[in-house]
């Protein structure tokens, strides 16, 4: 009897990790990813997988998906919603009667916004727990240092957010559910230029992040060939606290907006240091200032400036109305673009996770692959080519504590 007490519990372990993770702490998924880390000493304990291999389905009544997102960290809510987006369409389809007569799991680690934490728990999704496909994450640089892992291994990743072009570039496996940068740079850069009627803008961007590096490529490309100038560009590193002296800078070059592609824990922070130093232009930015943390970290300084985005929770679509309605009746708040992608992209995974012929990482990437008008809240997905969706943005406008839809941007 005694010798079947180690299994039983690994079978427990494996059906609380498999469970939904809204009621635990994230701290508690923080230890589980410091154990990977830990445990495995930067390579897995278990045989890596061969090159191209699937690896097993998990358990054979259940289909167990991966998840690596920041739950803790500068870009906390970006995880947050991430995780109760994909819960969400989970819990859905599992009520619907799951996939293959089989339920679906997930595992969710913390990967704290940094991507070596990102890498570390692919590695362990993959040749651990062996899940047959990983929904991932939000900052572009982290969705990289997962993408590499995922493709060497054979099993498809779908980004829900990260929109850095290079992600799905790094192979066949790696699929994404939203625009990509070269577009989003574009669309700000012409609602500066057209709507805005601007004509000299400076920039600040990240030069820790690989998404704010691309757009800031882009968005100073489009701007100046629709004969705008830009007056400078500054830098800062993902977690400073003091901008004065870029600022500084570019109040000097007297500019008339700043294009500050960063995520929300800086920009709230950076529009409060220019009000301070007189500048009044309003700031541009990326969806990722998608945060309801931006208002209260950047006040009524980060008022009336513009941000590109997925979508607005106030789209009067019935079907986006009732997938707001279910996720604040699930969650408690407004459902933001990642919790709205990150539905999209579960959703997509399952809807290919039917229609593939088996659970084998190949049957599941070429199902993925065939994705074409999906209908997703975040607009329809199809993918191309280059595992990319081809999608409208949204120009929204920072008020008090939301922000008001503007207008839209064709592809
Ligand atoms: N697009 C951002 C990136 O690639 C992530 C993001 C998406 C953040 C949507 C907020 C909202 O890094």
């Amino acid at each position: 009897m005694r010798r079947f007490v180690p299994m039983l519990l690994a079978a427990l372990a494996f059906m609380v990790a498999g469970c939904e993770k809204k009621t635990q702490p994230a701290s508690s998924d923080t230890d589980t990813s410091k154990q990977a880390a830990q445990g495995q000493g930067g390579t897995a304990t278990a045989p890596p997988t061969p090159e191209g291999t699937p690896p097993p389905p998990a358990a054979s009544d259940t289909l167990l998906l991966g998840v690596a997102t920041s739950l803790t960290g500068g870009q906390a809510t970006f995880g947050v919603s991430t995780r109760n987006g994909i819960e969400l369409a989970l819990k859905e389809a599992n009520e619907a009667g799951g996939v293959k007569g089989k339920k679906l799991t997930v595992r969710v680690y913390d990967n704290q916004g940094k991507p070596e934490e990102a890498a570390q728990a692919v590695t362990r999704l993959i040749n651990q727990d062996r899940v047959i496909l990983i929904l991932g994450d939000v900052a572009s640089s982290n969705s990289l240092a997962m993408a590499e892992k995922a493709q060497a291994a054979g099993v498809p990743m779908i980004t829900p957010s990260s929109t850095n072009p290079t992600v799905t570039e790094k192979g066949d496996f790696i699929f994404r559910v939203c625009f990509i940068d070269p577009f989003q740079g574009f669309v700000m850069a012409k609602f500066g230029r057209e709507n805005l009627k601007l004509s000299k803008v400076a920039v600040l961007q990240d030069n820790k992040s690989a998404y704010s590096i691309g757009l800031t490529d882009v968005f100073t490309r489009k701007f100046t060939e629709m004969g705008g100038k830009i007056t400078g560009v500054e830098s800062y590193s993902q977690g400073d606290t003091d901008y004065r002296a870029q600022l500084t800078a570019i109040k000097k070059a007297q500019p008339e907006a700043i294009y500050v592609p960063g995520y929300y824990s800086e920009v709230g922070v950076i529009a409060r240091q220019a009000r301070e130093l007189g500048l009044k232009v309003p700031l541009l930015g990326g969806d990722g200032w998608d945060s309801e943390k931006l208002y209260e970290l950047g006040g009524t300084a980060i008022q009336g400036s513009y941000f590109s985005n997925h979508y607005s929770p106030d789209n009067p679509d019935p079907r986006i109305q009732k997938f707001v309605s279910d996720y604040k009746a699930a969650y408690g708040g407004v459902p933001d673009a990642l919790a709205a992608l990150a539905y999209d992209a579960a959703n997509v995974a399952i809807d290919a996770l039917k229609k593939a012929p088996d659970t084998s990482g190949k049957a599941i990437r070429d199902a993925i692959a065939q994705t074409k008008g999906f209908p997703g809240i975040a607009g329809a997905i199809t993918l191309d080519e280059k595992r990319n969706a081809v999608k409208p943005a949204v120009v929204l406008k920072v008020g008090d504590g939301k922000s008001e839809y503007v207008t839209t941007v064709n592809p």
